[in-house]
């Protein structure tokens, strides 16, 4: 049943409606046991969830609006390998690509058996390329899914990666990007992987296209030592040139491919068990999500918390805050996971939907957040809820530093909720602005791979309340569509048809 018919909808808005006075500080201060009630242990990743506008009576709710929309039997479906994402009539199964080898039995059998089957030789491979000194520079080029996460994953785990390894990404068609990575590279020393599902996008071509005439114009000769692709479309890959592939399947979407040959920058910088390591967490956190209750199932707990603040709170936006310089790019990485799943303004059969969707997502690694943006979400109009995500221990021995970063952590969060009396004035804080704290013990291939894990998951049950495919994007078609044309009367100068704006700006752009 579509949410907004569902009882628990309409009591959910009854409640929302005698909620308009809740108070952080009066809730803390009326029950002794909101900090232990709201907080969640899952493998890898503790969260104290009580610094929300939530309390038991809104929990209850909303997971009785899981339970009318059929969450679990949807959870269920994918992890069956049934069909889900309905508008492409493809199976949505990313988690089996964490799943150990010869864990399954049925029709899931096969299709796990070619994840191991494909998995083992692309990890020896890694450690093939680990171990040869002569490549010093490994550039992936590829865009959105093909490039967010394995940047953010070597990124994250930068203390983990081989020395003497350098790793680039190219993502944007921008030659700029490519003209800066090729200037420090030989093409002796250099490996390109070029990533794509589809291979057909224009970024990614474009840019190995220029990489392959690089690598000829400097006297490279060995393409197929040079020259590897990560792709779905292994026949383009040939018909490209490139002899080496590692492929991957049409039932994992683009932006849930980091565990894929896509992750293989990833693997080749932490090495094959430190990646056998990062599926292992991410593995911890889908049998986490499969079998714990919905009361205690911190991705369900985290995903109504996303549909109670967008649809009943009207908080239109999330703040991602990584108190940790590594996380630096999981905000972008975040971005695409959650807006171009569940952007979505019709429901599954393509009815158009009268309630919001996917929340603007958007952050920066603190501390440097809090000398940016954190007036507005002090002091601002808007309510934004932002999400911490802190990291017990460092991974450097400089002293006080970490203690000084956690502390900053805790204290804005502490900052937002209870805000500063000024009657009013220019130094009034009001407080009771709502904060989730997620904690990783170390910042490991595990618990990144069980953090990723956790937020594909989130973005699974928001999308899911809302009754969307979080599994296509048929949103990103136009615009390609259009560029090409644009591109073929940049070069014409044909402005025939085209409205003023659009011919006055080409014209401009053209002369
Ligand atoms: O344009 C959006 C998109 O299709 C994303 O969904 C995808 O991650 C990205 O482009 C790259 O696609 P590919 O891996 O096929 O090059």
């Amino acid at each position: 049943m579509r949410c907004d018919q569902t009882e628990a909808w309409q009591a959910l808005q009854t409640h929302a409606s005698h909620f308009a006075g809740f108070d952080l500080r009066t809730a803390f201060a009326q029950d002794a046991r909101r900090a232990q009630a709201l907080s969640q242990s899952a493998p890898h990743v503790f969260a104290d969830l009580s610094k929300n506008h939530v309390d038991a009576a809104t929990e209850a709710l909303l997971q009785a609006l899981a339970r009318q929309t059929g969450l679990a039997a949807h959870r269920d479906a994918m992890f069956r390998g049934e069909h889900i994402n309905n508008t492409e009539d493809r199976a949505v199964m990313h988690w089996l690509l964490r799943q150990p080898e010869g864990s399954l039995s049925g029709d899931l059998a096969a299709p796990l058996k070619q994840v191991h089957d494909t998995l083992k030789p692309m990890l020896a491979y890694a450690e093939q390329v680990r171990a040869d000194a002569q490549i010093t520079d490994v550039v992936n080029i590829g865009i959105g899914g093909s490039d967010l996460g394995p940047q953010m994953a070597v990124l994250a785990l930068q203390d983990f990666v081989l020395p003497g390894k350098r790793f680039h990404f190219v993502s944007n068609v921008d030659g700029h990007e490519l003209a800066a990575v090729l200037k420090g590279l030989k093409p002796q020393s250099t490996l390109f992987l070029v990533a794509s599902k589809t291979f057909t996008t224009l970024e990614t071509m474009t840019n190995a296209r220029s990489a392959l005439a690089w690598f000829k114009a400097q006297g490279g000769t060995d393409v197929a030592r040079h020259f590897t692709a990560l792709t779905t479309n292994v026949a383009a890959a040939a018909g490209f040139g490139i002899t080496t592939t590692f492929g991957f399947w049409d039932w994992v979407g683009g932006r849930y491919s980091l565990w894929s040959a896509i992750g293989l920058p990833l693997a080749m910088a932490i090495g094959a068990q430190g990646f056998r390591d990062f599926l292992a967490g991410a593995h911890a956190m889908d049998r986490h999500f499969q079998t714990a209750d919905l009361a205690e199932n911190l991705p369900v707990r985290l995903g109504l918390l996303d549909v109670w603040y967008r649809n009943f709170m009207h908080y239109n936006s999330r703040s991602i805050g990584p108190y940790h310089s590594a996380l630096r790019r999981l905000p972008a990485y975040l971005q695409q996971l959650e807006m171009e799943s569940n952007g979505k303004r019709v429901d599954r059969n393509g009815n158009a939907l009268p309630y919001g969707t996917s929340p603007v997502l958007w952050g920066e690694q603190g501390t440097n957040g809090q000398h940016a943006y954190f007036q507005m979400l002090h002091q601002g109009t808007d309510t934004v809820p932002l999400e911490f995500i802190a990291v017990k221990k460092p991974a450097h021995s400089l002293k006080d530093h970490h203690v000084q970063l956690l502390s900053n952590a805790i204290a804005q969060a502490q900052a937002l909720m209870l805000g500063q009396s000024d009657a009013g004035g220019h130094r009034h804080f009001p407080g009771n602005r709502p904060s989730t704290f997620l904690l990783l013990d170390e910042l490991t291939p595990t618990s990144l791979g069980a953090l990723i894990a956790l937020q594909e998951h989130r973005v699974f049950v928001s999308g899911s309340v809302w009754g969307i495919n979080s599994f296509d994007q048929w949103g990103v078609e136009l615009g390609k569509m259009l560029a090409r044309d644009v591109h073929a009367r940049m070069v014409s100068g044909d402005v025939a048809g085209l409205d003023a704006s659009t011919a006055a700006l080409l014209q401009r752009l053209r002369t």
